[in-house]
């Protein structure tokens, strides 16, 4: 995402001895001349990323800020600052490196009353996270959303063993493999980690280590895992410590075993060994050209997952839908379910509903605009809010709840 940025090229080659010149000129012409075209690129238009040259406005390209910094010598890059790789340094592992104890803020721990304010979330929180959040694209408890949004619960150890034992076709009626959190996923450290690093996916990196916690905690009880031997519930509080003391249910499932902490060199072994059996992959015989004859080979990996079945959440009925009023706009709904996520979120960018003046200057250019902007998308506004189920009159219906929800 950092800009290689040639715009100071020309006065850095002066600044360089001779010799280097020369062999700059005579080994890489055809850089020269790019390089040289984007000598007259404006100050206000800068790569993004790669080549690319987009126009930017106030230091930004949409949402991304683009990296205005002025660089002495070679401009390949430069060195990261300490901050730009702490910010970037936030693998959450089993051991339980990197899996904060704190709130923190640009790499500040967040203080309290002057104490250090504990990083912390309980399920209920986690469910409103996730309802404000995380619903439109990951659906209701986690059951997936449309346009294929992975499931974040409903898993089922049985069917990774069909997946494993019995090829696809084989058995079509067969239950396809579901690689959810609580059937798959061998450490919970991983489900912190990823929704600290991506999620939500509009604004990655937004949520606070409490709000994290809070979400894996949510998730979690959504795929029925326990701690301790014991159910979560709403009033569950997720910290550091519970986090470590998470046993998913299928961490012995992987085979062969690459992850051995206390003998790292046995996990280098076990592959090997697997590897060595010509047994364990293919047809069992080593062979470059028409291995497979008749039948297709089956790829016989042991596996010896204990029977986990969460997916209690699957079951759950969803919460009743409200009855349309006289009271309620038709777009309120619609604006809920695909719009709201952004548009309730100073930071994103987006006009915020009910915010008049924000609203106001949408409005100035002309409804049909608006309409047109909302229906094919605009900067970092997807179109149709992302949800291409929407027909273009029902956009315009949640336009205009909008619109009458910012008066
Ligand atoms: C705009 C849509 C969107 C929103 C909002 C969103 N996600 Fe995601 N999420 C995705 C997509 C797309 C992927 C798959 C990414 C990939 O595979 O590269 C994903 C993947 C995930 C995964 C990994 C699933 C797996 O089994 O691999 C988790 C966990 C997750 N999201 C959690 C969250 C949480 C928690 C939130 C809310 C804070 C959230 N997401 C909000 C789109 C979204
Ligand atoms: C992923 C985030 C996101 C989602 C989801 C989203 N929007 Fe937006 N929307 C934006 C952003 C950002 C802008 C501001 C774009 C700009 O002006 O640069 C915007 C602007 C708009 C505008 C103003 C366009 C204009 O002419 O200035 C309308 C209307 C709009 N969105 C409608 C919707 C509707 C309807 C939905 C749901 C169906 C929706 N948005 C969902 C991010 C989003």
């Amino acid at each position: 995402m950092y800009t290689l940025e040639n715009i100071k090229l020309k006065n850095t080659l002066l600044g360089l001895s001779l010799a280097t010149v020369a062999l700059l000129t005579s080994g890489c012409n055809n850089n020269d001349v790019k390089m040289a075209n984007t000598t007259n690129v404006k100050a206000e238009q800068r790569a993004v990323d790669g080549g690319m040259i987009y126009p930017t406005v106030d230091g930004k390209y949409t949402l991304y800020s683009v990296n205005t910094q002025e660089k002495k010598g070679f401009t390949y890059g430069r060195t990261p600052t300490k901050t730009e790789i702490a910010a970037w340094n936030i693998d959450v592992m089993p051991d339980g490196t990197g899996a904060p104890m704190y709130d923190t803020k640009h790499g500040k721990v967040v203080l309290e009353d002057g104490e250090p304010k504990k990083a912390e979330g309980s399920v209920a929180w986690g469910n409103e996270l996730y309802d404000a959040q995380c619903v439109m694209c990951h659906g209701d408890f986690g059951a997936g959303g449309k346009g294929g949004y992975p499931a974040l619960s409903g898993g089922d150890i049985k069917s990774l063993t069909n997946q494993l034992q019995n090829p696809a076709d084989d058995i079509p009626t067969e239950v396809p493999p579901m690689k959810r959190i609580g059937s798959y996923w061998p450490y919970a450290s991983t489900l912190f980690w990823y929704i600290q690093d991506s999620m939500p996916f509009p604004h990655p990196k937004s949520l606070t280590n409490s709000e994290t916690y809070a979400l894996t905690a949510y998730l979690l009880y959504e795929n029925g895992v326990k701690i301790n031997g014991e159910d979560l519930d709403e009033d569950f509080v997720m910290d550091r410590e519970k986090l470590m003391a998470v046993k998913m249910p299928n961490e012995k499932g992987f085979y062969p075993v690459v992850d051995t902490p206390e003998n790292p060199k046995q996990g280098v072994q076990n592959v090997k060994n697997f590897l060595s059996d010509l047994s364990n992959v293919g047809t069992g015989t080593r062979c470059m050209t028409d291995c497979i004859k008749g039948e297709v080979p089956v790829l016989r990996i042991k596996n010896e997952m204990n029977n986990f079945h969460p997916a209690p959440s699957t079951q759950r009925s969803l919460p009743p839908v409200e009855e349309e009023s006289g009271a309620v706009h038709p777009g309120f709904a619609g604006y809920e379910a695909s719009c709201s996520a952004c548009h309730s979120n100073e930071a994103i960018g987006a006009p915020v509903v009910g915010n008049k003046e924000a609203w106001a200057n949408v409005i100035e250019k002309g409804i049909d605009s608006v309409y047109h902007n909302g229906i094919n998308g605009i900067n970092a506004m997807p179109p149709k809010g992302g949800n291409m189920d929407l027909s273009d009159d029902q956009v315009k219906i949640i336009i205009d709840y909008m619109i009458e929800a910012s008066k």
